[in-house]
Formats: C-alpha cells, structure tokens, sequence
C-alpha cells in the first residue's frame, strides 16, 4: 500500500477476529517500529509483544481489578473514567481480544520516552494497515504504569527496572465480514492549521 494511503485510510480497530496472525507479519510490523526515529538516536524503546492467550487474559484480568479499585475524582479524563466504570460494571477488557498486544515501553527517567514510543506505536499502526490488519492504540497500561500489580507482573514478562510503559499497541484481523479493516476516515474536524506565507 501507499504511504500516504495507509495513512489517510487507517482506522482504529477495536473488534478483532478469533484469528492468529503469522509471526512473519508480526515481525514486519516490529521492524516498522524499530526503525521509527528515536530523539538522540536513542533506540531505547523495548517492544514487549504478547500473543499467549493466558497472559493477554491475565493482563486484562489484572487490569479490570485494579481500574475497579480506583475512584472516579472530578476532572479525571474522560476515557480512564470510562475504563473504572466499565472495571466497576465487571466483563471489562481492555485490549479487545487481539491475537497480538504489543507493549511499548521505555526509560523512566529519559524525556523523550513517550515521543520515542508514539513514534514506533504510529509506524506499527500503519504497517498493519499495509499488511491488510487491524490495530488500536491501547492506553490503559501506561496510565496503570506505576501501579505496583501491573509492574510486577510486567516485570515477570521481561520488563526491565527503569523501564515504564508509555503505550500499547492491539494488533489482528478485524472481525468484519471480509476481515478488513474499516477504512473511512473520520473527518477531521480538528487539528487547527495555521499558514504563515
Ligand atoms: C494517545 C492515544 C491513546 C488512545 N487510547 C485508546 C485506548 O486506550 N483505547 C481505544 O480504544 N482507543 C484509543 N485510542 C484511539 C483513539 O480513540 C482514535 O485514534 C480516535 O478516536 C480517532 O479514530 P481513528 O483512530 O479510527 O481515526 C488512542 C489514541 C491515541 C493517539
């Protein structure tokens, strides 16, 4: 696909197919991150990718009780507010079910972490698209990510000290009737631009 068409035509997929998909295709989109720009030429970015079933539900089971533990307090963003409720409610999983999450996670105490990781989760968006996949952005581990649960059990996953998550990527076919992605962009509404001539 077309740079510029896997751009505009990517889409955020969140109702995945019970469908694996092969490592090979898995291991282009790894490689669309990793060459993502990195400030400094930094490539300290760490990409922990999860396709084990059991541990994609022990993340979300995980992840369900600790966002129910947590009170809604006045101000809080609006989609963590969602996840407590849906968390409280009970049948809560974060990631939709993909056959792959990919982790991206990055130094504690490094500035450009967050930027780093946007980066390489962005590449891997696309690469997806290019390759026919669905994928979503997954916030929920990077705001649990000082949450003592969530980091041990990241560490026992190859998380290293130092190290936080700053996004997730959810990877896999869509489940549509052709099992493609949506491709209708939403309108940009949004997203001020200012020439100066
Ligand atoms: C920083 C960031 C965090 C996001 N977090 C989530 C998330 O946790 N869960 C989710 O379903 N979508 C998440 N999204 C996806 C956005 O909701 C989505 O990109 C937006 O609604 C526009 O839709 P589109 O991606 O289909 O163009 C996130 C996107 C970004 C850039």
């Amino acid at each position: 696909m077309e740079t510029l068409e896997a751009i505009r035509s990517r889409r955020s997929t969140r109702a995945f197919a019970d469908r694996p998909v092969a490592k090979e295709a898995l291991e282009r989109i790894l490689e669309a991150g990793r060459y993502a720009p990195s400030g400094g030429n930094s490539q300290t970015t760490h990409f922990l990718v999860v396709t084990r079933r059991e541990t994609l539900e022990e993340l979300a089971a995980l992840v369900e009780r600790e966002f129910a533990a947590m009170e809604v307090t006045p101000g809080m963003y609006r989609s963590m507010v969602n996840s407590i409720r849906a968390s409280q409610k009970g049948g809560y999983v974060f990631h939709y079910h993909p056959a792959a999450l990919i982790i991206t996670a990055n130094r504690v105490d490094y500035g450009n972490s967050m930027a780093d990781c946007a980066c390489a989760l962005e590449n891997m968006m696309l690469a997806a698209n290019a390759l026919d996949l669905g994928s979503c952005w997954i916030n929920q581990l990077r705001w649990l990510n000082e949450n003592p649960a969530l980091l041990d059990y990241l560490r026992g996953l190859g998380l290293e000290e130092g190290e936080r998550v700053f996004g997730a990527v959810a990877i896999g076919y869509a489940a549509t009737e052709n099992g493609l992605p949506a491709r209708e962009p939403l309108p940009r509404t949004g997203n001020a631009v200012t020439w100066i001539e």
